[in-house]
């Protein structure tokens, strides 16, 4: 079964095309130098963008997918026109996002299913990040077989969410940010610092290589709570704090022991309470899956951890897939067909709040 799929959530345009958990081909356009001016994203600039630029990455990711199959027939028509012909569904993410930039991608898919007569369905972003550790290249690499239960953290920009996944597609949220989300806290860090957006990357460059992770303390917020919640917008006021009673000589000097200690206190929070859910779980497989997941430190660090409870990590087997991208939302879509998880026209609507516990519509 092929799928065409699309994710418009935020700043990428991303359209896939899918095989089961293969990812034939995969088209994205970033708009990252549209919003890194403004430093984080303009929900106006990212409508446009996707509006322009979605018809010509559906065309990239037609012909991607045309060329790993090999046609090399003359082409009379689009190459999307060509493709339609092996594809049997179109995915669309339907939330959570920005409200008007779902909205480009969802009308798009409901234009593609009227004009081809193909099924519709809806994906929940956050389920595309977790899926996208499943993911394969059009070789069927890597080969990692999936062996539930696991438990999924979930950490991008907007969310921080540790889940326990009994099968497909059946999610319990055992714990949540209660208000800033991780890569959203670095990307406030970083800004503080003086730097651009995003800041995750930024920081994770500034701290490689710090040896003494000490200089500066900060707190490891919940790190006492029985629950499973995480919170980090107390750490961004004590950074706040720290740096204020510094020069801002100082603080350039310092900046990479700085971004060090903070992205410390971030990693080591997420930490905590992945191996207190491991604890009250029993569950030692872990998925990783969101922005955050590019870092190498925090990979360094899951990896040890799973490896004290005799478990495995799973990370987006690509670098591409940590980031957003139309392949994870096709990947979910192929398990979702095959429990007939389809949806009318009419049962999709944006869903910017939308949360991983709800039922998805169909
Ligand atoms: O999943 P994502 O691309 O978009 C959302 O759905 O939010 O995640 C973006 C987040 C940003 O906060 C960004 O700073 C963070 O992921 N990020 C990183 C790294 N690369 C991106 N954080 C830490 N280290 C990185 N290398
Ligand atoms: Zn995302």
């Amino acid at each position: 079964m092929n799928i065409l799929a699309i994710d418009t959530s935020a700043d990428e345009t991303s359209i896939a095309i899918t095989e089961g958990r293969r990812i034939i081909s995969n088209g994205v356009y970033s708009q990252i130098l549209t919003h890194t001016q403004w430093g984080g994203i303009v929900p106006s600039l990212a409508k446009r963008a996707h509006q322009e630029r979605i018809d010509l990455v559906i065309e990239e990711a037609s012909k991607r997918f045309l060329k790993a199959k090999g046609e090399k027939k003359e082409r009379k028509t689009t190459y999307l026109n060509e493709a339609m012909k092996s594809i049997d569904c179109i995915a669309v993410t339907y939330g959570p996002g920005l409200a008007i930039a779902l909205e480009v991608g969802i009308q798009k898919a409901k234009d593609l299913a009227k004009k081809y007569k193909k099924k519709l369905i809806a994906v929940n972003h956050m389920e595309g990040h977790i899926y996208s550790c499943f993911a394969q290249n059009s070789k069927g690499k890597p080969d990692v077989p999936i062996k539930f239960p696991y438990l999924a953290l979930l950490i991008s920009g907007g969310h921080t969410e540790l889940i326990l996944l009994k099968d497909h597609l059946s999610y319990e949220v055992l714990g949540e940010t209660v208000d800033d989300a991780a890569g959203e806290a670095l990307d406030k860090a970083a800004k503080l610092l003086g730097f651009g957006y995003p800041g995750g990357p930024i920081i994770e460059r500034l701290a490689s290589g710090v040896k003494n992770k000490d200089i500066y303390k900060l707190p490891r917020p919940m790190k006492k709570s029985p629950d499973l919640n995480f919170s980090f917008s107390g750490l961004k006021t004590s950074f706040y704090y720290m740096l204020k009673k510094m020069s801002e000589k100082e603080i350039n000097k310092n900046a990479k022991f700085l971004a060090s200690a903070f992205q410390e206190a971030v990693f080591e929070s997420l930490l905590i309470k992945t191996e207190k859910a491991i604890n009250q779980t029993g569950v030692t497989n872990i998925l990783v899956g969101g922005g955050v997941v590019a870092n190498k430190h925090l990979r360094s660090y899951m990896r040890k951890l799973a490896k004290r409870h005799s478990g495995q990590v799973i990370f987006p087997p690509f670098p591409y897939l940590t980031g957003d991208n139309a392949g994870m939302i096709g990947i979910v879509a192929f398990y979702k067909a095959e429990l007939g998880s389809f949806s009318k026209e009419s049962q999709i609507d944006r869903t910017p709040r939308l949360r991983l516990s709800e039922k998805a519509v169909g």
